[in-house]
Protein backbone atom coordinates (compact mmCIF):
# COMPACT_ATOMS: atom_id res chain seq x y z
CA UNK A 1 0.00 0.00 0.00
CA UNK A 2 1.48 3.44 -1.03
CA UNK A 3 1.55 5.70 1.83
CA UNK A 4 0.35 9.87 1.23
CA UNK A 5 3.46 12.25 1.79
CA UNK A 6 1.74 13.72 4.54
CA UNK A 7 1.72 10.26 6.14
CA UNK A 8 5.64 9.77 5.18
CA UNK A 9 6.08 12.67 7.03
CA UNK A 10 4.35 11.96 9.87
CA UNK A 11 5.56 8.26 10.49
CA UNK A 12 9.19 10.35 9.58
CA UNK A 13 8.58 12.49 12.64
CA UNK A 14 7.54 9.98 15.16
CA UNK A 15 10.39 7.78 14.51
CA UNK A 16 13.08 10.64 14.71
CA UNK A 17 11.54 11.85 17.87
CA UNK A 18 11.64 8.75 19.74
CA UNK A 19 14.85 7.71 18.00
CA UNK A 20 16.76 10.99 19.27
CA UNK A 21 15.05 11.77 22.08
CA UNK A 22 17.35 11.33 24.53
CA UNK A 23 20.38 11.91 22.31
CA UNK A 24 23.06 14.50 23.61
CA UNK A 25 25.63 14.57 21.01
CA UNK A 26 24.12 17.88 19.46
CA UNK A 27 22.23 15.96 17.43
CA UNK A 28 18.50 16.26 19.30
CA UNK A 29 15.28 16.67 17.98
CA UNK A 30 15.30 20.09 18.23
CA UNK A 31 18.00 20.54 15.95
CA UNK A 32 16.25 18.10 13.61
CA UNK A 33 13.22 20.23 13.82
CA UNK A 34 15.23 23.68 13.31
CA UNK A 35 16.77 21.83 10.12
CA UNK A 36 13.48 20.67 8.64
CA UNK A 37 12.02 23.72 9.06
CA UNK A 38 15.24 25.53 7.61
CA UNK A 39 14.87 23.32 4.97
CA UNK A 40 11.14 23.62 4.07
CA UNK A 41 12.10 27.58 3.86
CA UNK A 42 14.95 27.43 1.79
CA UNK A 43 13.05 24.99 -0.60
CA UNK A 44 10.39 27.28 -1.16
CA UNK A 45 13.15 29.87 -2.17
CA UNK A 46 14.89 27.89 -4.44
CA UNK A 47 12.15 25.99 -6.11
CA UNK A 48 13.08 22.35 -4.86
CA UNK A 49 10.90 19.24 -4.17
CA UNK A 50 9.52 20.03 -0.59
CA UNK A 51 8.73 16.30 0.09
CA UNK A 52 12.22 15.15 -0.64
CA UNK A 53 13.71 18.28 1.25
CA UNK A 54 11.45 17.89 3.98
CA UNK A 55 12.08 14.00 4.00
CA UNK A 56 15.87 13.87 4.28
CA UNK A 57 16.04 16.70 6.68
CA UNK A 58 14.34 14.83 9.07
CA UNK A 59 16.35 11.51 8.60
CA UNK A 60 19.72 13.46 8.09
CA UNK A 61 21.27 12.37 11.33
CA UNK A 62 19.95 8.62 12.17
CA UNK A 63 22.57 7.56 9.89
CA UNK A 64 25.29 9.67 12.16
CA UNK A 65 28.40 7.42 13.30
CA UNK A 66 28.25 8.92 16.55
CA UNK A 67 24.98 7.05 17.36
CA UNK A 68 25.33 4.19 15.17
CA UNK A 69 28.30 1.59 15.26
CA UNK A 70 29.16 2.23 11.79
CA UNK A 71 28.01 4.51 8.88
CA UNK A 72 26.90 1.37 7.21
CA UNK A 73 24.85 -0.02 9.56
CA UNK A 74 23.55 3.87 9.98
CA UNK A 75 22.59 3.92 6.49
CA UNK A 76 20.65 0.41 6.42
CA UNK A 77 18.61 1.54 9.23
CA UNK A 78 17.53 4.53 7.06
CA UNK A 79 17.30 2.24 4.31
CA UNK A 80 14.86 -0.47 6.11
CA UNK A 81 12.74 2.33 7.14
CA UNK A 82 12.13 3.95 3.73
CA UNK A 83 11.43 0.68 2.53
CA UNK A 84 8.88 -0.26 5.10
CA UNK A 85 7.17 3.04 5.22
CA UNK A 86 6.29 2.81 1.53
CA UNK A 87 8.56 5.54 0.07
CA UNK A 88 8.84 4.99 -3.17
CA UNK A 89 12.37 3.28 -4.28
CA UNK A 90 13.26 6.99 -6.46
CA UNK A 91 12.73 9.12 -3.43
CA UNK A 92 14.62 6.70 -1.36
CA UNK A 93 17.54 6.68 -3.31
CA UNK A 94 17.40 10.29 -3.82
CA UNK A 95 17.09 10.37 -0.22
CA UNK A 96 19.78 8.15 1.30
CA UNK A 97 22.37 9.68 -1.11
CA UNK A 98 21.77 13.34 0.14
CA UNK A 99 21.98 11.50 3.77
CA UNK A 100 25.46 9.57 3.04
CA UNK A 101 26.89 12.84 0.75
CA UNK A 102 26.02 14.99 3.78
CA UNK A 103 27.67 13.47 6.87
CA UNK A 104 30.12 11.02 5.61
CA UNK A 105 31.90 11.20 2.40
CA UNK A 106 34.78 13.64 3.03
CA UNK A 107 33.47 15.20 6.41
CA UNK A 108 30.39 16.49 3.95
CA UNK A 109 32.59 18.22 1.94
CA UNK A 110 31.43 16.17 -1.25
CA UNK A 111 29.42 18.59 -3.76
CA UNK A 112 26.15 17.56 -3.36
CA UNK A 113 24.20 16.19 -6.40
CA UNK A 114 20.94 17.65 -6.37
CA UNK A 115 19.57 20.97 -5.92
CA UNK A 116 17.69 18.97 -2.79
CA UNK A 117 20.57 17.87 -0.94
CA UNK A 118 22.03 21.56 -1.63
CA UNK A 119 19.04 22.37 0.40
CA UNK A 120 19.38 20.45 3.26
CA UNK A 121 23.18 20.93 3.70
CA UNK A 122 22.48 24.43 3.83
CA UNK A 123 19.91 24.21 6.31
CA UNK A 124 21.92 21.86 8.63
CA UNK A 125 24.86 24.68 8.05
CA UNK A 126 22.66 27.44 9.30
CA UNK A 127 21.93 25.61 12.15
CA UNK A 128 25.45 26.01 13.65
CA UNK A 129 26.02 29.45 12.83
CA UNK A 130 23.71 32.97 14.29
CA UNK A 131 22.62 32.52 17.86
CA UNK A 132 21.51 29.54 17.85
CA UNK A 133 25.18 28.24 16.51
CA UNK A 134 26.71 30.39 19.39
CA UNK A 135 24.24 28.46 21.99
CA UNK A 136 25.25 25.33 20.49
CA UNK A 137 28.82 25.63 20.08
CA UNK A 138 28.73 26.68 23.82
CA UNK A 139 27.11 23.94 25.47
CA UNK A 140 29.22 21.27 23.19
CA UNK A 141 32.03 23.21 25.19
CA UNK A 142 30.71 22.54 28.78
CA UNK A 143 29.39 19.45 27.89
CA UNK A 144 33.03 18.29 27.14
CA UNK A 145 34.26 20.41 30.23
CA UNK A 146 35.98 22.91 28.29
CA UNK A 147 36.71 26.35 28.94
CA UNK A 148 34.60 29.09 26.77
CA UNK A 149 37.80 31.25 26.09
CA UNK A 150 41.75 31.49 27.13
CA UNK A 151 43.60 34.05 25.80
CA UNK A 152 46.64 31.38 26.00
CA UNK A 153 45.09 29.39 23.40
CA UNK A 154 46.18 29.88 20.23
CA UNK A 155 43.92 29.19 16.94
CA UNK A 156 44.21 25.99 15.50
CA UNK A 157 45.64 27.14 12.55
CA UNK A 158 48.49 28.37 14.87
CA UNK A 159 48.39 25.04 16.92
CA UNK A 160 50.59 21.93 16.76
CA UNK A 161 49.18 18.72 16.44
CA UNK A 162 50.28 17.77 19.95
CA UNK A 163 48.42 21.14 21.47
CA UNK A 164 45.12 20.33 19.42
CA UNK A 165 44.97 16.84 20.73
CA UNK A 166 45.83 17.70 24.09
CA UNK A 167 41.95 19.24 23.74
CA UNK A 168 43.36 22.54 24.53
CA UNK A 169 40.22 23.73 22.55
CA UNK A 170 37.79 26.60 23.69
CA UNK A 171 34.17 27.35 22.42
CA UNK A 172 35.57 31.18 21.06
CA UNK A 173 38.11 28.76 19.03
CA UNK A 174 35.36 27.26 17.79
CA UNK A 175 34.39 29.57 15.82
CA UNK A 176 37.59 30.48 13.97
CA UNK A 177 38.22 26.08 13.29
CA UNK A 178 34.62 26.24 11.78
CA UNK A 179 31.76 28.38 12.31
CA UNK A 180 32.79 31.72 10.21
CA UNK A 181 33.92 29.46 7.33
CA UNK A 182 30.60 28.19 6.78
CA UNK A 183 29.57 31.48 4.75
CA UNK A 184 31.57 30.33 2.15
CA UNK A 185 30.31 27.03 2.05
CA UNK A 186 26.66 27.57 1.14
CA UNK A 187 25.16 26.19 -1.82
CA UNK A 188 22.17 28.17 -2.70
CA UNK A 189 21.61 32.00 -2.68
CA UNK A 190 18.95 31.84 -0.02
CA UNK A 191 21.55 29.89 2.18
CA UNK A 192 24.16 32.77 1.39
CA UNK A 193 22.00 35.22 2.20
CA UNK A 194 20.53 34.08 5.68
CA UNK A 195 24.32 33.09 6.25
CA UNK A 196 26.03 36.50 5.85
CA UNK A 197 23.70 37.87 8.23
CA UNK A 198 24.13 34.87 10.74
CA UNK A 199 28.10 35.40 10.25
CA UNK A 200 28.01 39.21 10.89
CA UNK A 201 25.94 38.45 14.01
CA UNK A 202 28.65 36.24 15.25
CA UNK A 203 31.73 38.91 14.36
CA UNK A 204 29.42 41.68 16.36
CA UNK A 205 29.03 38.94 19.07
CA UNK A 206 32.56 38.51 19.38
CA UNK A 207 33.68 41.90 19.88
CA UNK A 208 31.14 42.15 22.63
CA UNK A 209 33.08 39.42 23.88
CA UNK A 210 36.34 40.45 23.72
CA UNK A 211 35.32 43.86 25.23
CA UNK A 212 33.47 42.54 27.90
CA UNK A 213 36.59 40.20 28.84
CA UNK A 214 38.89 42.98 29.17
CA UNK A 215 36.16 44.98 31.41
CA UNK A 216 35.29 47.44 28.86
CA UNK A 217 31.18 48.13 28.05
CA UNK A 218 30.90 45.98 25.59
CA UNK A 219 28.46 48.46 23.06
CA UNK A 220 29.26 51.10 21.29
CA UNK A 221 32.45 49.29 19.32
P1 LIG B 1 26.95 18.27 12.51
O1 LIG B 1 25.60 18.73 13.03
O2 LIG B 1 27.26 18.90 11.19
O3 LIG B 1 27.14 16.78 12.56
P2 LIG B 1 28.93 18.38 14.65
O4 LIG B 1 28.49 17.05 15.14
O5 LIG B 1 30.34 18.57 14.24
O6 LIG B 1 28.03 18.93 13.47
O7 LIG B 1 28.62 19.47 15.75
C1 LIG B 1 27.38 19.60 16.41
C2 LIG B 1 27.37 20.95 17.12
O8 LIG B 1 28.43 21.01 18.07
C3 LIG B 1 27.61 22.12 16.16
O9 LIG B 1 26.79 23.20 16.52
C4 LIG B 1 29.08 22.46 16.35
O10 LIG B 1 29.40 23.82 16.15
C5 LIG B 1 29.32 22.06 17.78
N1 LIG B 1 30.72 21.61 17.92
C6 LIG B 1 31.35 20.61 17.23
N2 LIG B 1 32.64 20.51 17.57
C7 LIG B 1 32.87 21.47 18.51
C8 LIG B 1 34.02 21.90 19.28
N3 LIG B 1 35.20 21.33 19.16
N4 LIG B 1 33.84 22.94 20.15
C9 LIG B 1 32.65 23.53 20.30
N5 LIG B 1 31.52 23.18 19.61
C10 LIG B 1 31.63 22.18 18.72
NI1 LIG C 1 22.59 17.96 11.63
Amino acid sequence: MKNSPEDIINQAKDFVRSTLEHESTGHDWFHIYRVTETAKTIAREEGADLFICELAALLHDIADAKLNPSEEIGLKKVADWLNSNGVGMEDAEHVLEIISTMSFKGGGKAPMRTLEGKVVQDADRLDAIGAIGIARVFTYSGAKGRPMHDPAVKLRDRMTEEEYRSGNDTAINHFYEKLLKLKDLMNTNYGRVVAAERHQFMLHYLEHFYAEWEGKAGYDS
